[in-house]
């Protein structure tokens, strides 16, 4: 393996190694938006990967895949539990979501989280050239930055991190957190979603640490002096290219209409798609749609939910509850109000390949992003580039990244019931000239801020703070 110039981290590689039908080995696009979101920008540099595949206790060699060099992480069953489902799914993702769900502390979790995030710095100080760059990315990975650092000072390190980061008072109930605010500053770029983000991160580290914040630069002690670290938001995007090519053509918009005639022509359809997670406010969505065909304000015989559930971390509890209580609520909702032509909720506990998805979005008059508590919500804005028509209307919650760039949505507070149900009301009865103007001003946002906008910025911050 030659040294590589520009090294990703990442918790999963790009893809996923799983099992197929008869037992063999295949590989599949991983679950959710980063790598969608950073493969294009891979596919123009001389660069490698480090990530798990996706299974445990499997030692993989590296190998190449669409020109980029892969270089598995191995970790055991123990480390899954410990480092994945544990201290990073059922410690961090609910304390950093606002602690929708509980967040759960084993020092055990915190020991595996330090042993792992030891072994993706090893990995990627082993596979990067001298004074390159690593960029490091999300949640799982948080104390690689430092690590990296320590083993390799001539290298340039970026990290983003993906998801929400918490107020002060949330994030000072974690028994780690001075270490975890010291991991993070090991990189000379740590970038948020939004502005928020950061402005949270700062006041931590200014509170907890005592460094020196000014704006958004700390000055980290490091040898005798000081170093600059800089934090600020890079908000994410979409590469829009495929979207607008699968729009386009001919066979996904006929698909797209095939759905519209296989759920019964109804007046309106409307959208929710999501990995099964209790941040994304489905249940929420769920009772509000429930209510207004409860009241008579919507008719079964003329809309539809189609609620796509893509299968998510199903070995933690809180993932296994929660979808016990979605499905409770569809099939009391469809129970109560179907009939023998048309369904309330067309329920889907499933991952679709992208065509699939833009005919979905085309054939959708109403797209529902309603979570509690998210980074960025990259499905918006998948919708909106889809749009094509110029149609169609997006309901945003204001508790997503998405919401402080896409002003024209129809926005919800989604914990108000009462809320969301006249948003989707409005999203409903929205005359086409209103549908217009409002998403030709979001597909303006969506195009001219895409992914290549999105890395360019955070690259360019990176260089800039390396050679000050
Ligand atoms: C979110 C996180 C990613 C994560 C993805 C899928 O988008 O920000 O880091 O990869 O969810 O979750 P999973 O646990 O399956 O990797």
């Amino acid at each position: 393996m030659t040294a590589a110039d520009f090294v990703v981290v990442a918790n999963r590689l790009p893809v996923d190694r799983v099992e197929g039908p008869d037992g063999e080995e295949v590989w599949r696009t991983s679950p959710g938006g980063l790598v969608a979101a950073l493969e294009p920008m891979m596919r123009n540099v001389r660069g490698a990967w480090v990530g798990w595949a996706g299974q445990a206790d499997v030692e993989i060699a590296p190998f190449e895949a669409d020109g980029i060099e892969l270089v598995p992480v191995a970790l055991s069953a123990q480390e899954v539990a410990e480092y994945y489902e544990g201290f990073a799914n059922d410690t961090i993702w609910p304390l950093y979501h606002d602690v929708i769900a509980p967040p759960q502390y084993h020092r055990e979790w915190w020991e595996a989280y330090v042993t792992v995030n030891r072994r993706f710095a090893e990995s990627a100080a082993a596979a990067v050239a001298e004074e390159g760059t690593v960029w490091v990315h999300d949640y799982q990975l948080q104390l690689v930055p430092q690590m990296l650092r320590e083993l390799r000072p001539d290298v340039t390190i970026g990290y983003f991190h993906h998801i929400p980061f918490p107020a002060h008072g949330l994030y000072a109930q974690l028994p780690w957190r001075d270490q975890v605010l010291r991991g993070l500053l090991g990189a000379d770029v740590i970038g948020f979603q939004r502005a928020q983000d950061a402005t949270y991160f700062l006041t931590a580290v200014r509170r907890r640490l005592r460094y020196e914040v000014k704006g958004p630069n700390v000055s980290v002690p490091e040898g005798e002096g000081t170093r600059m670290a800089l934090a600020r938001a890079f908000p994410i995007s979409i590469d829009t290219t495929p979207y607008l090519e699968l729009a386009a053509r001919e066979d996904v918009r006929a698909r797209a209409a095939e759905i519209r005639a296989s759920l019964g022509n109804p007046k309106r359809i409307l959208l929710g798609v999501d990995r099964l997670d209790y941040t994304k406010g489905i249940r929420h969505r769920i009772k509000a749609y429930g209510e207004l065909l409860a009241d008579g304000r919507l008719n079964v015989e003329d809309v539809t939910l189609v609620q796509v559930a893509s299968p998510s971390r199903e070995r933690v509890d809180a993932y296994v509850h929660l979808r016990d209580e979605i499905e409770l609520a569809v099939s009391r909702i469809n129970g109560d109000t179907d009939t023998m032509g048309h369904s309330a909720i067309r329920y889907l506990h499933q991952g679709y390949p992208r065509e699939e998805m833009v005919a979905l979005y085309l054939a959708a008059d109403v797209m529902l992003v309603t979570a509690l508590r998210d980074g960025m919500n990259l499905v918006a804005k998948e919708y909106v580039a889809t749009r094509v028509d110029d149609r169609g209307v997006l309901v945003l919650s204001e508790f997503t990244g998405a919401a402080d760039e896409l002003r024209q949505a129809v926005r919800v507070n989604p914990h108000d019931i009462e809320g969301l149900k006249d948003a989707i009301m409005t999203a409903v009865e929205m005359p086409p000239a209103e549908q217009g103007r409002r998403m030709r001003s979001l597909r303006r946002r969506v195009l001219d801020n895409d992914v290549n906008a999105w890395s360019s910025s955070f690259l360019a911050a990176l260089s800039e703070v390396r050679g000050r």
